[in-house]
């Protein structure tokens, strides 16, 4: 190993742009180059209203370990948003509401409720903001993250610091073979380049809308939500569709979406849309973080972050670069 590190970063959402800059930081001796085929708005990362709140489907290995990626996530996006940055970085801090009409538990998070500053129960009058009918319903306070800024913001200040970014699709991992160290961060391309058969497609579309009026998040039943961003967008969604992968915009999903969130904030119905869109989470149980040698080649792999990638990115990209810096110190060869 030559003492600058040659490392390779496949993947520019928000996973590998965060193992990239978190790379950069804890080595500050190293030549680091991310390869992707998208970036920015083409991204999945880009399609998230990117808000902190995990679902009961994202499992690290052990239950320890993640409730270890969402504490840390939290604290990193936290931190954030205690800096002059966080505007540009698309970090934001959110009220939301989740009410339902049947389900007590789905206003429970058993996640997030110690960790986040408020989490309890609505109140009866609070219960009346829901739609007709509303039974239950909580309040909590968390944060948001916009990957239309985090991603090209973060772009720019790691090849501030040296790293090199570049558009390219990869084939296979034999073609990375002068590296010394690369993480794989394809989200669902993972499928392909490690022939994964956990790694499923939840397809995802939401309707970008026009809503300055709308300060705070919303969920409501049937995968309802209702999600404001910083400069009057609001995010409107949504459908989970398990294994499917069709990427074109559905009329009858957005109309659906449109119709369930409208009844959940009626002050929606004025509000002109922006653009469509449609995204794959890429799901696995559970997400992948560990290292791998591939024909010589040191691997460390991050991804199948499902519906909470943004969130999680931070806390899963920490223990990545980890791996990684072990994975350089340890005497494999890595050359082919
Ligand atoms: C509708 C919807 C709403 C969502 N809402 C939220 C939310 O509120 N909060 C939240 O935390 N998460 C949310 N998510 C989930 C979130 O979007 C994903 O978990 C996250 O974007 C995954 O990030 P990633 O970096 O792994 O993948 P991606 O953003 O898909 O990035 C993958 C990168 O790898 C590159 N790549 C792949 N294969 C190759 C290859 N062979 N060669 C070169 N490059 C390759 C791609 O070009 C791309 O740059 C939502 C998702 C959807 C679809
Ligand atoms: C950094 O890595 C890239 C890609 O392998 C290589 O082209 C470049 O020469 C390296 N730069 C240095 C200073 O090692
Ligand atoms: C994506 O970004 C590019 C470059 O900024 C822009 O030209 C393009 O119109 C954008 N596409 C969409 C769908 O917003
Ligand atoms: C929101 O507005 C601010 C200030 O005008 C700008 O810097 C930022 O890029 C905008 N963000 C988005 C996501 O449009």
């Amino acid at each position: 190993m030559s003492n600058q590190p040659n490392i390779a970063v496949v993947g520019a959402g928000v996973v590998g742009l965060t193992v990239a800059k978190l790379l950069q930081e804890q080595l500050n001796n190293c030549n680091i180059t991310v390869i992707a085929d998208k970036y920015n708005n083409e991204t999945t990362s880009h399609v998230a209203a990117g808000i902190f709140r995990p679902g009961t489907s994202f499992k690290g290995p052990t239950d320890e370990i993640t409730k270890r990626w969402i504490d840390r996530s939290w604290n990193y996006w936290d931190d954030i948003l205690k800096t002059s940055e966080a505007p540009q970085l698309g970090v934001m801090s959110l009220s939301t509401y989740i009410f339902s009409k049947q389900n007590p538990h789905v206003t429970k998070n058993h996640l997030i409720e110690d960790l986040v500053p408020i989490y309890r129960a609505a109140s009866e009058a609070e219960l009346t903001l829901g739609p007709q009918g509303t039974k239950y319903g909580a309040f909590f306070s968390t944060l948001k993250v916009e990957c239309e800024s985090y991603l090209p913001y973060t772009a720019n200040k790691i090849v501030e610091k040296g790293a090199k970014l570049v558009n390219g699709k990869v084939e296979s991992f034999a073609s990375l073979s002068n590296f010394d160290l690369v993480f794989n961060c394809a989200g669902m391309g993972a499928k392909y380049l490690c022939n994964d058969h956990d790694l499923v497609p939840i397809r995802g579309q939401v309707i970008k809308v026009r809503a300055p009026w709308v300060k705070m998040a919303f969920y409501g039943d049937y995968d309802t939500y209702i999600i404001p961003g910083m400069n009057g967008t609001v995010t409107l969604g949504g459908v989970r569709q398990y294994d499917s992968y069709n990427l074109d915009y559905c009329k009858h999903d957005a109309a659906a979406i449109r119709e369930r969130c409208c009844e959940l904030l009626p002050n929606l119905k004025t509000a002109e849309v922006v653009s469509n869109m449609v995204g794959l989470r890429p799901h696995r149980k559970p997400v992948r973080v560990e290292p791998e040698v591939i024909n010589g080649l040191k691997v460390v792999h991050c991804y199948g972050h499902g519906g909470y990638g943004v969130m999680t990115a931070p806390g899963t990209a920490m223990d990545a670069v980890d791996i990684g810096v072990n994975f350089l110190r340890s005497n494999i060869r890595s050359k082919m």
